[in-house]
């Protein structure tokens, strides 16, 4: 039986017990476990596929805390976790046309698209009955894979990077830009200021500001992440000199210091996926006229806000999730051109996936992490495992 991890209920309400309820104290590693999943009966319209890489993803740390929701309860007491994939396809049922046997592919994680392609649940989160890809093997619906671009100059690492993070990049950049432009056109300012905070969603998102040109901005704690993104000049500024905006006083002299470094204007479009404390801080570094994007809410769901003062200074909060499957193809293009991830400096084992998580929930990371699942690859990557 292929080994695949999984959250459960008890294991969450063990840890929470353990901590006291301090979820600031909880050990994600004590929560995701490796057990075993039998596969269901590849279908007409499935496909079986090994699994060779996943990335660390919030939406997993988010589940093993049950600090939004707790999901897990929520879908009976189990959840097999992992949206995030690239795999081999081992085989294909009689009705598949798009895949055969030996192409590698990426998972995106939209688990039922509404009336327009956007997802109404995610896969291996809230859509009901999802399995997850933090496993071995998988069978799943052939609508649920893009061909991985093994030819964009990107290594398999980074490629495993981005299967989620860069669809919701690419969406909260067009949303973000479309909006700021029918506020004020490009004739009138054609180089625009744009913010991001830190994690690897923000750093894809200024990818493709830098790429059409603009200021890009990368406010993060992260030293390593910083220089990783200023060698595609994208500035830094180092998070933790405003004590991740603990206070008043230091939300000040982040708007002084984003102020300073634009001129006087502030940021045009602001990448918030934090909320928290960051939101503020993303709020008051706006220009007139900016837009605030956020598809996350890591440190919150709630927010607060003056809503004259956002009149006043005609400034747009705009909400978005995952994009739709044709968005996520046109993501996927843009690999290696665009989009060019800071990985973790470790590649983690398999066994060690749950390391990674508790590594990524402490935010100590020097990029996204990445769990190399099988041993052996197939010819088709093996020049990209450096
Ligand atoms: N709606 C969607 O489709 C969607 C898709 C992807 C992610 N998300 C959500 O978006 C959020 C971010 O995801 P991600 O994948 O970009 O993150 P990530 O790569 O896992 O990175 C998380 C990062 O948050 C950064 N961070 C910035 N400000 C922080 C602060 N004040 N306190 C603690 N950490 C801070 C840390 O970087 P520094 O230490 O460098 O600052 C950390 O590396 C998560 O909540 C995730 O669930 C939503």
């Amino acid at each position: 039986m292929p080994r695949q991890y999984s959250i459960t209920a008890e294991a969450i309400a063990e840890e929470r017990e353990r901590v006291g309820g301090d979820l600031d104290k909880v050990d994600v590693a004590r929560v995701v476990a490796l057990d075993d999943l039998e596969m269901r009966e590849i279908g007409p319209g499935d496909v079986h596929m090994k699994i060779l890489a996943v990335s660390g993803e919030h939406n997993v740390d988010h589940a093993a805390l049950a600090d939004t929701v707790n999901i897990t309860e929520m879908r009976g007491g189990k959840i097999y976790p992992g949206n995030s994939a690239v795999g081999e396809v081992l085989a294909v049922g009689a009705d598949v046309t798009r895949f055969v046997p030996g192409d590698v592919v990426l998972t995106h994680c939209i688990g039922e698209p509404d009336e327009f392609g956007f997802p109404l649940r995610i896969w291996a989160y809230d859509q009901p009955d999802s399995i997850g890809w933090y496993g071995e093997e998988a069978v799943v619906r052939d609508w649920q894979l893009i061909k991985a671009p093994l030819d964009c100059g990107l290594n398999l690492w980074e490629i495993a990077a981005l299967p989620l993070r860069a669809p919701t990049a690419y969406h909260l950049w067009r949303r973000g830009l479309g909006i700021y432009r029918l506020k004020v056109s490009e004739e009138k300012l054609p180089k625009l200021n744009v913010l991001s905070f830190g994690g690897g969603v923000g750093e894809l998102f200024l990818m493709l500001a830098k790429a059409e040109g603009h200021n890009a901005y990368f406010c993060s704690g992260s030293a390593e992440r910083r220089s990783a993104l200023e060698k595609h000049g994208i500035e830094g500024i180092d998070q933790l000199a405003f004590n991740r905006f603990a206070g008043r006083e230091d939300n000040k002299a982040f708007v002084a210091e984003c102020k300073e470094r634009t001129g006087g204007k502030g940021m045009h479009i602001v990448c918030d996926m934090m909320r928290g404390p960051v939101f503020a801080a993303g709020l008051a570094c706006a220009s007139r006229q900016g837009v605030n994007v956020s598809a996350g809410w890591q440190l919150s769901t709630g927010i607060n806000y003056n809503s004259a003062g956002a009149s006043t200074k005609q400034i747009t909060l705009d909400h978005t999730h995952y994009d739709t499957i044709e968005g996520c193809e046109e993501a996927t293009a843009l690999y290696g051109k665009v989009f060019k991830p800071t990985v973790h400096s470790e590649i983690y084992a398999f066994e060690d996936l749950p390391r990674a998580m508790r590594e990524m929930h402490e935010a100590i990371q020097t990029g996204i992490p990445i769990i190399r699942v099988a041993k052996d690859m197939p010819d088709a990557v093996k020049g990209l495992l450096d």
